[in-house]
């Protein structure tokens, strides 16, 4: 009964959330009563990555499970403890996922970095049905790099009755002849487009069949977890639709009707994908056409009896509930995406002596030059030692718009954390509207994004994870 559930609440030692009326005035506490309760190891895995009668890699992973996975119904209260299994320090981030801040998983802003064979207690509330994934969020180049990601579906009662759900996660990885790795950041490719891998898989094979009956409706959750490479995703030989981007539903748009043909997608962004199986039974491919060879991860394969009605059209997930800031009231910022310049590297608003600095330091979140900067600051790294102010102190409650301008020579996938924001525009004209929690920002593009503050100190940043670690990093202080 509920009472017995709110009891148990009580016996976890139950967290205040507090949030804001309208008015602004602080709610009444809700206390966090968890409906799932689990526990995620990192460590090594093994994976044949180079082929079947090569040298398996040893990777990283949760729970010895490459691509770990966890499909929970929206609504649950989530108490995902974290236990540290690596031989350095870590952390866990929950990527999209709005979320309490002392909850995300960002060394030393949020919570103190997770020591070999320490732990950390996450509770969650998953409301936001949709695709997402998680991650460390400390030398994440070195861990994401060698797999440390898991997937995480919120699921929706209420969506349409798809014939198949699967799961297309997408990794590179840069591997020696042995097995091994080769070294995951050089500075050529951490000061350009980053430190590309030559392997490629999807799920951690090199590519997956899936059967589905002629006129079958399939829904498609592709995730760029790479640390590098951005993609073209496109699909040949039926019709499909884009229907949520980073989890959230947006009013169908048929890839035929994108710019190419595809959707571009940068590490660390996601797209739910409706395909219709065509009716005369002939093979689907979904693939990368960005590069020169394309990349066909995905083959769909017809088989079993052709579907008896086939429907028309494309199956439109229930619209995403989000808050929408307010345009007209919101106040604005911009922000340019550069190569760091002498005076983003002296922006450090933290004495080195900082405890904070310090924490920043040991916990080796922080990269190994400095190459980049966003709004005319660079987040620590090399010999700097210490925190830059915040890019902004905002409001809880308030709307904002954020420019997001890129005068670089190369994209950036910028993603803010806590929250799910509105993509307003492009100065490109090249993006429909929708929600999201990273966005795409092209060479010479300004991007517009706006969304709601939630309280706490958010970070934002690239997700070409040699970006982030070498500069292209800031924070919001919400309060
Ligand atoms: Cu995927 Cu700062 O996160
Ligand atoms: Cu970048």
């Amino acid at each position: 009964s509920r009472r017995a559930l709110l009891g148990a609440g009580a016996a976890f030692g139950a967290l205040a959330v507090l949030s804001p009326t309208r008015t602004g005035q602080a709610r009444a506490p809700a206390p966090f009563v968890p409906t799932k309760t689990l526990t995620l190891k990192s460590g090594d895995a093994e994976l044949k990555l180079l082929g079947p009668d090569k040298p398996a890699t040893r990777i990283l992973a949760y729970d010895g499970t490459p691509f770990q996975t966890l499909r929970l119904p929206r609504g649950t209260r989530l108490q995902a403890t974290y236990v540290n299994g690596l031989d350095e320090g870590s952390s866990l981030h929950f990527h999209g996922i709005r979320m309490p801040n002392e909850y995300d998983g960002v060394p030393p802003l949020t919570q103190p970095l997770v020591e070999p064979g320490g732990r950390f207690v996450h509770l969650l509330p998953l409301d936001d049905p949709g695709t997402f994934f998680f991650h460390p969020h400390c030398d994440e180049t070195g861990q994401a790099g060698r797999g440390l990601v898991g997937v995480l579906i919120v699921e929706d009662e209420r969506d349409p009755k798809f014939d198949a759900d699967e799961i297309l996660c997408l990794k590179d990885w840069r591997l020696a002849e042995n097995g091994g790795f080769l070294p995951l950041t050089e500075p050529d490719g951490a000061s350009k487009a980053g430190t590309f891998g030559a392997t490629r898989t999807v799920n951690g094979k090199p590519t997956v069949e899936l059967s589905a009956a002629p006129g079958a409706d399939v829904r498609l959750r592709v995730l760029n977890v790479d640390a590098t490479r951005i993609m073209d995703i496109g699909v040949e030989g039926a019709e499909a639709w884009l229907i949520a981007v980073d989890g959230h539903a947006l009013k169908p748009v048929r890839l035929d009707d994108l710019p190419d043909g595809i959707w571009r997608m940068g590490p660390a962004q996601r797209i739910d994908l409706h395909v219709r199986m065509p009716a005369d039974g002939k093979r689907v491919s979904v693939g990368d056409y960005r590069a020169a060879d394309i990349y066909h991860f995905a083959t769909l394969v017809p088989s079993g009896k052709p579907k008896r009605k086939p429907r028309r059209g494309p199956l439109a997930l229930p619209a995403a509930e989000l808050p929408f800031p307010d345009l007209e009231a919101a106040e604005f910022h911009s922000f340019t995406l550069q190569q760091a310049t002498d005076e983003a590297v002296k922006n450090l608003g933290l004495p080195p002596d900082d405890p904070l600095a310090k924490a920043l330091v040991a916990s080796f979140c922080v990269g190994a030059a400095t190459y980049w900067s966003i709004g005319q600051t660079s987040w620590a790294a090399g010999d700097r030692l210490g925190l830059p102010p915040p890019l902004a102190a905002m409001k809880e409650g308030r709307s904002y718009r954020i420019e997001i301008k890129n005068e670089t020579r190369f994209p950036h996938p910028i993603h803010l954390h806590g929250h799910a924001f509105a993509v307003l525009g492009s100065s490109k004209g090249r993006l429909p509207r929708h929600f999201a929690d990273t966005v795409l920002v092209q060479p010479g593009e300004a991007v517009e994004i706006g969304f709601v503050a939630v309280s706490g100190d958010w970070v934002f940043h690239c997700h070409i994870l040699e970006h982030m670690e070498t500069g292209m990093m800031g924070w919001f202080r919400v309060v």
